[in-house]
């Protein structure tokens, strides 16, 4: 008789290293401590009031479902927001999503078949993997080093790892977690890689916005690879509206928009009224997200300022997102980060960050790494940095057997 058992693919999938300290972190606020979250990226500054008074201006007598491409007012509000940043798309090319996750699981599941594989630059956002789980698929990690702070490989580094499997490329500007923005120069190398050897290309360009440096170039406005770019975006970081779950998936190939149409009619639609709230914000999106940047532009300045008093860490400037993946002096960052949270105090408070092993496919790769996600005020960065040089002192003291 069959047994009870869940999926192989469930018990394969692995837990998010995002939130993987966190109940580690919570049992020791239960017991008191003061915890700064450096592991997950929460915008912390308030979502606009012009969206609570969308929410309650919402009259209509039945919350019905909307349209599996989504409600006409957040398509429009995609269109007129992408139009303000130049890029060109009609509404019968969009459908809205469950946030950006679900935009990418749908451009995977329409692009993939089982067995086949997915190019994606490393470190990068776990859920990318998870998805292959999901689907079957393959991801082939890119590698890409600290050394440079995380920016592209030569093409023919890229070409290597094309076989007959190799159906696209996933390429997330800005990224996260490493905070790189990547030059017009690489952007355009990827998009004629992905033409040269017909690749589709995956576009995460969900921190936009957030490019300190440089601008972010967006696949969507290369012409040559215009009828192959999924673009994959979402209110979540822009409008400081994680919770509101609302995405876009946006592509010009119909054949391609045909089919992960009939995908998307299979989870129905996204919710409602947060579509029509967050169409308010889209209309006016500068508005919105103007004032942010400026400020995770200080906050990239204080994280930098205070990582590179710290001896021995490997810190690039970061250029955009409110990422960082910083080397640490240290060769097990799990059980660092673990410690921070169960030993580690100073006035009766630590930081929870994320060992970056966990952004990797790569075995062995990230173990000497930590991402921090500065999405905390000045002065919680400037306490928490000045927090991690101290921890590191005495780390090092404690687990000299875990040092370089
Ligand atoms: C690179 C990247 N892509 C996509 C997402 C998902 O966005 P959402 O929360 O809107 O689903 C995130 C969220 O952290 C992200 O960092």
């Amino acid at each position: 008789m069959q047994k009870l058992t869940p999926s192989q693919r469930s018990i394969k999938t692995k837990p998010s290293p995002i939130r993987g300290l966190v109940n580690l972190a919570n049992a020791q606020k239960k017991k008191g401590v003061k915890i700064n979250h450096f592991n997950i990226g929460q915008p912390d500054l308030p979502t606009h009031d012009d969206f609570y008074k969308a929410v309650k201006d919402f009259k209509e007598k039945n919350v019905a479902y909307a349209p599996t491409q989504g409600r006409m007012e957040a398509q429009l509000g995609w269109q007129k927001y992408f139009k303000s940043i130049g890029i060109n798309y009609k509404v019968e090319e969009m459908i809205v999503t469950s946030g950006g996750v679900e935009a990418l699981f749908l451009a995977h599941a329409a692009l993939l078949d089982p067995g086949e594989e997915l190019l994606v630059f490393e470190p990068f956002y776990p859920y990318y993997a998870n998805q292959a789980d999901i689907l079957n698929t393959k991801i082939v990690p890119i590698s890409l080093s600290i050394k440079n702070g995380f920016h592209l490989p030569p093409v023919s580094e890229m070409q290597k790892k094309v076989t007959k499997r190799t159906k696209a490329i996933l390429f997330c500007n800005p990224s996260n977690p490493t905070g790189v923005v990547f030059t017009p120069q690489e952007v355009k190398a990827v998009a004629q890689f992905a033409k040269k050897n017909k690749l589709w290309v995956i576009a995460d360009e969900v921190y936009r916005e957030y490019a300190f440096s440089r601008p972010a170039l967006s696949m969507a406005k290369i012409p040559a690879i215009k009828n192959q770019v999924i673009l994959c975006d979402t209110a979540s970081k822009r409008f400081n509206l994680c919770g509101a779950r609302v995405g876009v998936l946006a592509c010009h190939n119909k054949e391609f928009y045909k089919n992960v149409f009939k995908l998307a009619m299979a989870r129905e639609s996204v919710a409602t009224i947060e579509q029509i709230a967050v169409a308010a914000l889209l209309n006016n999106a500068k508005k919105y997200y103007g004032p942010s940047i400026k400020i995770y532009a200080k906050r990239r300045d204080a994280v930098y300022a205070g990582l590179k008093k710290i001896p021995g860490a490997v810190v690039h400037k970061p250029e955009g997102a409110f990422y960082i993946i910083i080397g640490l002096p240290i060769t097990n960052s799990q059980h660092f980060a673990e410690w921070l949270l169960t030993d580690f105090r100073q006035n009766n408070t630590t930081i929870c960050v994320s060992p970056a092993a966990g952004f990797y496919q790569t075995k062995g790769r990230g173990h000497d790494e930590i991402r921090l996600s500065y999405v905390v005020d000045i002065k919680v960065i400037n306490e928490s940095m000045d927090l991690l040089k101290k921890a590191l002192e005495v780390y090092k003291k404690k687990f000299p057997k875990f040092c370089k």
